[in-house]
């Protein structure tokens, strides 16, 4: 199946998000299908780190429904927890823990919150470093490593728990121009692989690239959802036109 026809992964309906009195999403309707690759582009401000944050129940809207698979997770007892661990984030910042190794920062949580035993943690581990090209690094520590390496290995401890949906929030902008490539290979091959990702990002190429779908933010609401074909080359709203104007 692919992605165009699949079953949405996740669904957001009639989502709102206000801090105080100023209201920071109004009214988000979007699904990422299974598979799908949704990048989320627009102006710094316009809402799109909260949408990943009420995706993932960091954040809780004021409206609206969040559905991963068959599961509600703005149903009012939903367990949140157990929704979170199925939901991978891959933020600007990685905060790896400094004083573990770069293997047990990927395994941690398979021993902690999973509950595997540590040989087979680790076996996850280093099959997950090898997917993102870094199993040789696996008894460093994360401060030998450079930031781009360090990001790849935030994917893996994502990766590691076996999320249906994965999640970045710029990933690669906080990274120096030439660590950028490796981070984003990284994410093309995921999307190429068939995970259903939600990508909040500034890098156009990839997005042009990568994306099965493009939807762009501006002032809390998604205004335009489309292929990234008519997003970069056919664009119409003239919020979109001007932001591209900026970026491209
Ligand atoms: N915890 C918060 N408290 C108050 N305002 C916030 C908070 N988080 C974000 N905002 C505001 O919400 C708006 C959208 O922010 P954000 O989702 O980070 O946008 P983006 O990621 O598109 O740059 C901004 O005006 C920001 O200042
Ligand atoms: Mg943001």
């Amino acid at each position: 199946m692919t992605a165009a026809t699949a079953a949405p992964a996740l669904r957001v309906t009639g989502l709102s998000k206000s801090y105080g009195t100023h209201t920071v999403l109004r009214d988000i309707t979007v699904d990422v299908r299974a598979g799908e690759t949704l990048c989320l582009i627009g102006p710094s401000g316009s809402g799109k780190s909260t949408l990943l944050k009420c995706l993932n129940l960091l954040e809780t809207p004021d409206n609206g429904e969040i559905w991963l698979g068959e599961t509600h997770l703005t149903a009012p007892g939903a367990d949140v927890d157990a929704a979170r661990a199925r939901i991978g984030m891959v933020f600007q910042h990685f905060n790896l823990f400094p004083h573990m190794s770069v293997e047990r920062n990927v395994s941690i949580a398979l021993t902690s919150v999973k509950g595997l035993p540590r040989d087979r943690a680790r076996e996850t581990a280093l099959r997950r470093l090898a997917e993102v090209g870094l199993e040789a690094f696996a008894d460093r520590r994360p401060s030998q490593l450079s930031g781009g390496q360090q990001q790849r290995v935030a994917i893996a401890r994502a990766l590691a728990m076996q999320p249906d949906v994965m999640l970045f929030d710029e990933a690669t902008s906080a990274l120096d121009p030439e660590l950028v490539k490796d981070v984003l290979a990284v994410m093309r091959d995921l999307a190429a692989g068939g995970m259903t990702m939600a990508v909040v990002t500034h890098e156009m190429g990839f997005a042009r690239e990568a994306a099965d779908r493009v939807a762009f933010m501006c002032d809390g609401r998604l205004a335009e959802i489309d292929t990234p074909g008519r997003i970069f080359e056919r664009a119409e709203n003239p919020r979109l036109r001007q932001f591209l104007s900026q970026v491209l």
